[in-house]
This record gives C-alpha cells, sequence and structure tokens, in this order.
C-alpha cells in the first residue's frame, strides 16, 4: 500500500501572516507514516522553505510554466521552483483549465517539465456536472488521461501522482459518493495497469470538497490514496484532523 498523500491547495489565499500561522500549527501534526504538503501561490514558495525548516511538512506550487527559462513574461519555469525545493506541482487543476484555457497538451506538458526538474506534478483530471449527466465521464476522463501518455511522459508515467477533481465537487460542498469515486479510481487503475508496470504504485487523489468529516470515508476506499484539499486546508485545524484520518 502506499503512504497517504495529503495535499493542501491553498489556491490564491494567504497573507504573510496567514501562512506563518497555518504552517506553524501544522508543522508538529504530520503523522507517522503519511506525506502531507502544501501548495502556495508562487510569492510565498521562499517563505514556506522557511517555515518548513525541519519539519515533515512539504510544500509545492499550483502552476508551472511548460517553457524553459527564457522569453516567457509572466510565467515561472520548473527550475525555478526547483530552486525554491518545491517537491510538487499541481498542473491541470480545472480552475486552470476553465480560467487560463489550458488544454490537455499543455497539461501533460507541464508535468514533463516538472519530471524534468525533478518535481512531482500532480496532475489534475476531472469531469464537469454537464459532463457527468450526459454520461461521458469515462470518455472525459480517457480523453484526458491520454493525453498524458505523450512522447515526453509515457515512460516516466509511474513518477506523476494523479487527482481525481470532478468539477462539480470543488468548492461546492457537494463532495462525491465513495461509489463515484471508487468507479473512477477503478477507471484510473486500469488504465495505468495498461501502461506502467507497477501501476499500484502510482497515487491516485481524490479532491472536492473533501472535509474532516468526511475524510476517513474517502481514505478507506480502495485505490485512493489520499486527498487534493482546497478550502478546509485553509483552516490548519480542520486540514489536520484530515491528515488524521489518513493515518
Ligand atoms: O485542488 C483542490 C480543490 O480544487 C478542491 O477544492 O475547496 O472543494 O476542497 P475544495
Amino acid at each position: 500500500m502506499n503512504p497517504k498523500l495529503v495535499v493542501g491547495n491553498w489556491k490564491m489565499n494567504g497573507r504573510l501572516a496567514d501562512n506563518r500561522a497555518r504552517v506553524g500549527a501544522l508543522r508538529g501534526s504530520v503523522p507517522e507514516g503519511v506525506e502531507v504538503a502544501v501548495c502556495a501561490p508562487f510569492p510565498y514558495l521562499a517563505q514556506l522553505a522557511d517555515l518548513v525548516a525541519g519539519s515533515r511538512l512539504e510544500y509545492g506550487a499550483q502552476d508551472v510554466s511548460e517553457f524553459a527559462d527564457g522569453a516567457c513574461t509572466g510565467q515561472v519555469s520548473a527550475g525555478m521552483l526547483g530552486d525554491f525545493g518545491c517537491r510538487y506541482v499541481i498542473v491541470g487543476h480545472s480552475e486552470r483549465r476553465s480560467l487560463a484555457g489550458e488544454d490537455d497538451a499543455t497539461v501533460a506538458r507541464k508535468a514533463a517539465a516538472a519530471l524534468d526538474a525533478g518535481i512531482v506534478p500532480i496532475a489534475c483530471i476531472g469531469e464537469t456536472a454537464e459532463e457527468r449527466d450526459a454520461d461521458r465521464v469515462e470518455a472525459v476522463l480517457r480523453r484526458q488521461l491520454d493525453a498524458l501518455d505523450c512522447a515526453s511522459l509515457a515512460s516516466r508515467l509511474d513518477s506523476i501522482v494523479l487527482a481525481y477533481e470532478p468539477v462539480w465537487a470543488i468548492g461546492t460542498g457537494r463532495v462525491a459518493t465513495p461509489a463515484q469515486v471508487s468507479q473512477v479510481l477503478a477507471l484510473v487503475r486500469a488504465w495505468l495497469a495498461e501502461r506502467v508496470a507497477r501501476p499500484e504504485r502510482v497515487r491516485i487523489l481524490y479532491g472536492g470538497s473533501v472535509r474532516a468529516e468526511n475524510a476517513a470515508a474517502l481514505f478507506d476506499l480502495q485505490d485512493a490514496d489520499g486527498a487534493l484539499v482546497g478550502g478546509a486546508s485553509l483552516d490548519a485545524e480542520e486540514f489536520a484532523a484530515i491528515c488524521r484520518a489518513a493515518a
């Protein structure tokens, strides 16, 4: 069994003082056998490096450029994230897909750029409510997954983390049912089984309205290796409770 991984996605939240308080409360709250990371906005990565020093808490970014250093105004390269000690970077979050128009191929290139720099990409996939209502969950997930099976990633699929985040469950308080999550996780595991030697070693997270009260049931699901937590990760006490549920 993989060690559970619980990742807090702070999204575009937090100032220096908030981050200090949150990490201060979390530093000593990483349960044995569980990996915990928080993903902060770019300007705060240096602060995080200081705040987590000497603890088991890891950190990462919420996006990365698909390009190497150079003429890309406003972007941040994977090499730069590496300089700041990021262990993880989220790629293809549905908010990036919808707000910044990122497509599946771009997400794959970002994941490859992260791996090139020694950073673990957490690649997000998930269907919208309309796609679920139209019975297109499997087709959409396959399309998103197949894009990751590209020349620059195919031999390294076992080095990425996948996060299933149904778009309709993000920030809505409407968590997917265990049956819905299990069905998708099994599909993802089967997809992996056709492509990597040890599919069980690839971690698959669930994200979408994870809270302290529903975390244990999600972690109990076969194939669920952890969670990507948005809103609840802003409350250090609740996030710590979610991490305990993973132990
Ligand atoms: O990346 C985490 C996320 O999108 C889920 O957000 O607020 O529903 O936990 P939330």
